[in-house]
C-alpha cells in the first residue's frame, strides 16, 4: 500500500447561511510538492485555507494530514501538526518588534516552563538565546532588510509580508500555505518572492498558494486547482489550466482581478 499523501482534502464544503462558499473541493498535496489554488475573487480560496487550517469548521467534506483526519482540529492544533500559514490581510503583531513576531512563531516548538521563565534560569536564557538566533535565521532567510528592533508595524508592506512568511517558516512546518503572498509587492519584489519560494522547496516543504499573479502561478506550480463560485474547475499541470476553456472563460480570460492592496480582509463579503 503507498503511503497517504501529506494533505487530502476530500470534498471539502463550507457555507455561511445561503452563501456557499466551497461547493464540494477535493486535491492532494505530496510531500515537497508546490500547489497553487487560483480562482476569481469571491471563488471560496481563502475559505478553503481557513477550513484546512482550523479556523473554520467546514459544513461537510474530510481534511486528512498523512492519513490522519485533522478536519475538527483547533488552528493550534493544526499548526502543531506541521501545517503553518500567512493571511491574506496581515495578521502581524503590530506592536511587537519584527524579532519578536518570528519568536512568537516559535513558541509552539520551543517548550517553556514557566519556572525557569520566572527565576531566570541558565536552561532559560539558553531557550531564549536559541529562539533569538533562529528568529534571525529566518529573517536572513526571507531576505529581511528592514530593522529587526522596529515594531512590525512601522515596516513597509513587502517587508511585512517578509516577516510574515518568516513567521511561518519557525513553526517548523512540512506544509506551508501562503494566501496571496504576491499581493502588494512591485516588480522586484515578486521577482525576490519567486526565489523564496524556490528555497522554502528546497528545505522540502510543501506549498500551497493562493495567488492572482498569474506569472508567478506559472512558473512555481507544478499543479494548479481552479475553483469558480466554489467548485473546482479544474486540476492540472499550468500548461493544462492554461489552455483549458472553462478556465479561460472563468478567470484568465477576464480582466485582471488582482485586488487592489493589502486593505481587503478576507472576511470582506463582496
Ligand atoms: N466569514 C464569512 N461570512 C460570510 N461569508 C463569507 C465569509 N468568508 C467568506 N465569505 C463568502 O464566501 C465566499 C468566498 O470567499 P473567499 O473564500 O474569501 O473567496 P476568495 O478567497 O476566493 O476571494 C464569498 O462569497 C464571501 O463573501
Ligand atoms: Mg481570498
Amino acid at each position: 500500500m503507498s503511503a497517504p499523501p501529506l494533505l487530502q482534502v476530500e470534498d471539502l464544503r463550507l457555507s455561511f447561511g445561503g452563501v456557499t462558499a466551497v461547493d464540494g473541493l477535493s486535491f492532494t498535496v505530496d510531500e515537497g510538492d508546490i500547489l497553487s489554488v487560483i480562482g476569481p475573487n469571491g471563488a471560496g480560496k481563502t475559505s478553503a485555507f481557513n477550513c484546512i487550517t482550523g479556523f473554520y469548521k467546514p459544513t461537510g467534506g474530510k481534511v486528512s494530514l498523512d492519513g490522519e483526519d485533522i478536519t475538527r482540529l483547533r488552528p493550534s492544533a493544526v499548526a502543531a501538526k506541521g501545517v503553518s500559514r500567512t493571511f491574506q490581510n496581515l495578521r502581524l503583531f503590530g506592536e511587537l518588534t519584527v524579532l519578536d513576531n518570528v519568536r512568537a512563531g516559535m513558541h509552539l516548538r520551543i517548550k517553556q516552563n514557566a519556572i525557569d521563565a520566572l527565576l531566570h534560569t541558565p536552561r532559560f536564557r539558553k531557550s531564549e538565546r536559541i529562539a533569538t538566533e533562529e528568529a534571525h535565521k529566518w529573517l536572513d532567510f526571507v531576505g529581511l532588510r528592514g530593522d529587526r528592533a522596529a515594531e512590525a508595524r512601522n515596516l513597509p508592506y513587502g517587508e511585512q509580508r517578509r516577516v510574515e512568511i518568516a513567521r511561518a517558516l519557525a513553526r517548523g512546518p512540512r506544509l506551508l500555505l501562503l494566501d496571496e503572498p504576491a499581493a502588494g509587492l512591485n516588480h522586484g519584489e515578486k521577482n525576490e518572492l519567486l526565489d523564496l519560494l524556490g528555497r522554502i522547496r528546497e528545505l522540502g516543504i510543501a506549498l500551497v498558494l493562493i495567488e492572482h499573479d498569474m506569472g508567478l502561478v506559472m512558473q512555481v506550480s507544478r499543479r494548479i486547482v481552479v475553483l469558480n463560485f466554489g467548485k473546482e474547475i479544474a486540476d492540472g499541470t499550468p500548461e493544462q489550466v492554461r489552455n483549458d476553456p472553462a478556465v479561460v472563460e472563468a478567470y484568465l480570460g477576464t480582466e485582471d482581478e488582482t485586488p487592489a492592496g493589502p486593505a481587503h480582509a478576507e472576511e470582506e463579503i463582496s
